[in-house]
């Protein structure tokens, strides 16, 4: 079977890819835009000199030509600097092959017959692209978004180009898929909006509170009008919070436990009373592959961690893994439309046989010592990614 996976570079994306290729035989084509929080590294160990593809098209290779001295690479929808010197800087310790477009198929059937993985940087709103992968391909596994709900309050835009338009994209590209089996669309327990004590069924109305959560619940039901409207073969996942090795450094997990190795204030939002469920990351990875083998065309499945905590919970029991002061701790302002809690029902994805095996505690302190393990995954980021650098700065400078 041929997996395409949007946003395989991701936290979510690179572990589900990564527990798909050491448990299945699946072929996995990657489309990864390298946005910020696309992380080769995530997935080193299974690139190599062949299958890291840069699409480009006649008009590109002329303006690579121009570009390639001043950064190094460029590729199809590279539109100005601050992209180029991006992917450049993510490229630098790779050896991308650029493949011109027309091309891009039967290299991939190449690259394929020798290993399990091809990885095509590109977007998702490109639905020349989005068709020609698809034709290569049996099932989508859909991640690719902007996710980080503080980046949508400071602005929308991407959340709108990438989570709308670029699912819409996708959609259209799966209508015109004769041969597709199913499309996974990766919703979250998020577009329900904030719970109070009773959780939310697939079936209740969905009520987003925040820029990101409207953008994902847009995308949710343009996958479940596709399905409706065109019979495309659309299953829907609605996780909640997820947890685990390869997290960006902007949510809070991550965030604290950085934040508390390096002895920096560890902002907690308000009270730090709000609540969210976690579930790890590859018991994800475990409900996709469920989904993708049960899952019933046209249905959303929850899938909760049935861990649910409140912040300052999780912030102490990071301190004492780390072994750091409370005093660390520092009350911020809080983020505007916080949902309090998120809270679902999987009783759905449960009925189909998916269980943890693991309690939340042991994940939880593996976890956090994953971060202590690694510091040189994150530590490059902090050092290089200017635009984290700049994002960490803006939102956490006033607060
Ligand atoms: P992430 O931000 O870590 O990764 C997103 C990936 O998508 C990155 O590799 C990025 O480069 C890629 N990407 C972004 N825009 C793209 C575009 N236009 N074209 C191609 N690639 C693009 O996100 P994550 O936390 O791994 O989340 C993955 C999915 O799961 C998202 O759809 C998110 O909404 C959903 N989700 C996340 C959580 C969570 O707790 N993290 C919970 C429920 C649902
Ligand atoms: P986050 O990891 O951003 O996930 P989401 O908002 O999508 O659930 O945040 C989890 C919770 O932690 C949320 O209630 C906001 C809070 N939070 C903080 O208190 N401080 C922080 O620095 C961050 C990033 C989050």
């Amino acid at each position: 079977m041929i997996l395409l996976v949007t946003g395989g570079a991701g936290f979510i994306g690179s572990n589900f890819v990564k527990h798909r290729l050491e448990n299945t035989s699946d072929k996995i084509i990657v489309l990864d835009a390298l946005t910020y929080a696309g992380v080769l590294d995530n997935l080193k160990s299974y690139l190599n000199d062949s299958n890291l593809l840069v699409p480009t098209s006649q008009y590109d290779l002329k303006k690579i030509e121009k570009t390639i001295n001043q950064y190094g690479v460029t590729y199809n929808d590279v539109k100005d600097e601050v992209e180029s010197k991006r992917l450049s800087s993510k490229l630098r310790e790779f050896s991308p092959k650029y493949i011109n477009i027309e091309d891009l198929n039967e290299k991939i059937e190449e690259v394929l017959e020798n290993t399990r993985l091809a990885f095509v940087v590109g977007n998702i709103i490109d639905s020349t692209l989005d068709e020609k992968l698809m034709n290569l391909s049996d099932i989508v596994v859909h991640f690719a978004a902007e996710s980080h709900v503080d980046r949508s309050i400071f602005n929308a835009d991407a959340f709108v180009k990438t989570d709308v338009y670029g699912t819409y994209s996708l959609l259209e590209a799966a209508k015109k898929c004769e041969k597709l089996n199913k499309f996974i669309h990766i919703s979250t327990d998020e577009v329900y909006g904030q719970a109070k004590e009773k959780p939310f069924k697939e079936t209740d109305p969905l009520n987003p509170r925040n820029p990101y959560s409207a953008s994902k619940a847009a995308a949710d039901r343009m996958a479940y009008a596709y399905y409706q409207t065109y019979g495309v073969p659309v299953v829907i996942v609605r996780p909640s919070n997820n947890f685990g090795p390869n997290q960006y450094p902007e949510k809070l997990i991550p965030v604290v436990t950085i934040k508390a190795l390096n002895n920096e204030p560890i902002p907690v939002y308000g009270d730090g009373k709000q609540r969210r469920d976690w579930l790890y990351v590859e018991d994800t990875a475990k409900a996709i592959n469920l989904l993708i083998e049960k899952g019933e065309i046209g249905q959303a499945y929850n899938v909760a961690g049935r861990n649910e905590r409140e912040n300052m919970f999780v912030v102490e029991r990071i301190l004492e893994i780390t072994g750091k002061s409370k005093d660390l701790i520092k009350h911020v302002k809080d983020r505007p439309g916080h949902d309090l809690r998120y809270l679902i029902d999987d009783t759905k994805i449960r009925g189909l046989g998916f269980k943890q095996d693991r309690t939340f505690e042991e994940l939880f302190d593996h976890t956090v010592k994953w971060y202590l393990k690694n510091k040189n995954w994150w530590e490059k980021i902090l050092r290089e990614d200017e635009e984290y650098k700049e994002f960490m700065e803006k939102w956490y400078e006033n607060r």
